[in-house]
């Protein structure tokens, strides 16, 4: 079935991905992954920080068929039940005060350059620059891509939206000489994903609070991969000390129903007024259903301080290994469960394709880091699955 299927979509489908993986998910149970001849297959990856309560999650699915049987989509010209608990939902557990929901990652950093934009034009002054990281992940839209530093996504779409510019992560210098009175808003990840696992300091992070607060700045925070949970915390923005005007979240929101969210402090959310923003699917009933059995789960298996003790005792176990094969790991970086384990370069592809022999699935980012984002209700037996598999591999490298 593997090759039939291989062969439609080299023939029918646009060749964005090229040759992926030779493996196809019939099923999935916790943290399993069941492909169509019935092999098993760990998954460690989540969907890419997406599959926060694992496969099949029972609570879930019901929610979800529940949903599917009353309504799955009405319209933004309507009250939305479920959209509006969702909302009041984020706000009781974060330091936003309004929400806007849309179906994307990207589309929701759109929506956070849109406020920050309209902050300003709203008060009749002429701010419209956003400053970036390099080495950067926002998306894949034209204004994300324009925002994501890193020349391979851009090099193809320019000229780029204008208005963005990059500058070194974690340099406040740079960030410094890089406003001008124009300047809208600087975004960041806090841990950047794409580019290996990046954690950012918190000084840099708390000095860049305090230069926002002095020159009138919108801070935003994509936390799209770092949010609901990831990094031991709801939000990474937490472990900082640090709130932002805006922040944005995605993926594990609805643990893999399309949504994403804008959420930002009254203040700035204020500037939305009627027909400045919308959507058609955003939001809607059974996305948000999907969202809210996410919380309900959440709270009801403490998932966020199952990620943050996972996460400790993974970082624990790499780093032993580390001591073990100090030639061939170079480093672990992480926060909670968002885990980056830095090979040497010139095994770096081997390790990966040898963990997809082993039936681990992980990604391959930066270039030389394995990263894993496993479902945040991972036990400490996965974890040593991962890790004697590893150091196996390692072994013989
Ligand atoms: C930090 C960050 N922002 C934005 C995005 C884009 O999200 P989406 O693919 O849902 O548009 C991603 C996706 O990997 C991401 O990691």
């Amino acid at each position: 079935m593997l090759e039939e299927i291989k062969q439609l979509d080299k023939k029918y489908y646009m060749n964005t991905f090229g040759d992926r993986l030779p493996v196809c998910f019939e099923k999935g149970e916790g943290l399993k992954l069941i492909d169509d001849k019935g092999k098993v297959y760990y998954d460690f990856l989540g969907g890419i920080a997406v599959n926060a309560i694992g496969h099949g999650h029972k609570d879930f699915t019901d929610a979800l068929k529940k949903q599917l049987d009353k309504v799955i989509h009405t319209s933004s010209l309507y009250y939305i039940e479920n959209q509006a608990k969702l909302a009041e939902k984020i706000v009781e557990n974060t330091c936003a005060d309004k929400v806007f929901f849309a179906n994307s990652g990207a589309e929701a950093n759109e929506g956070a350059f849109k406020l920050a934009k309209i902050y300003f034009y709203k008060k009749g002054i002429e701010k419209y620059e956003i400053i970036t990281l390099d080495k950067s992940f926002h998306g894949r839209t034209l204004a994300t891509v324009a925002a994501t530093g890193q020349e391979k996504y851009q090099k193809p779409y320019r000229p780029l939206t204008p208005g963005f510019k990059q500058v070194e992560p974690n340099n406040f210098e740079a960030v410094k000489a890089a406003v001008t009175d124009k300047t809208a808003a600087i975004m960041i990840e806090l841990v950047q994903g794409e580019s290996g696992v990046h954690p950012m300091d918190k000084e840099y992070v708390q000095s860049l609070r305090q230069l926002c607060d002095e020159k009138d700045i919108i801070l935003i925070f994509d936390e799209v991969q770092t949010g609901m949970g990831r990094t031991g915390h709801l939000f990474a923005y937490e472990m900082y000390g640090v709130e932002p005007d805006i922040f944005t979240s995605a993926k594990a929101l609805g643990c893999g129903i399309p949504i994403g969210a804008v959420c930002a402090k009254e203040k700035v959310a204020a500037a939305f007024e009627p027909g400045d923003h919308g959507t058609t699917f955003g939001g809607n009933p059974f996305a948000t259903a999907a969202g809210l059995a996410v919380f309900d789960i959440f709270e009801k298996e403490n998932v966020v301080k199952n990620a943050e003790e996972m996460g400790e005792y993974f970082k624990n176990s790499l780093n032993e290994l580390k001591e073990k094969h100090s030639e061939k790991i170079i480093e672990i970086r992480n926060a909670g469960l968002l885990i980056g384990i830095q090979v040497e370069d010139s095994i770096a592809k081997a390790v990966f394709n040898k963990l997809f022999e082993e039936r681990i699935l992980t990604s391959l980012c930066g270039g030389n880091t394995i990263r894993i984002a496993p479902p945040l209700i991972i036990k400490e037996t996965d974890v040593d699955l991962f890790v004697s598999t590893l150091d196996k591999i390692l072994e013989v490298m």
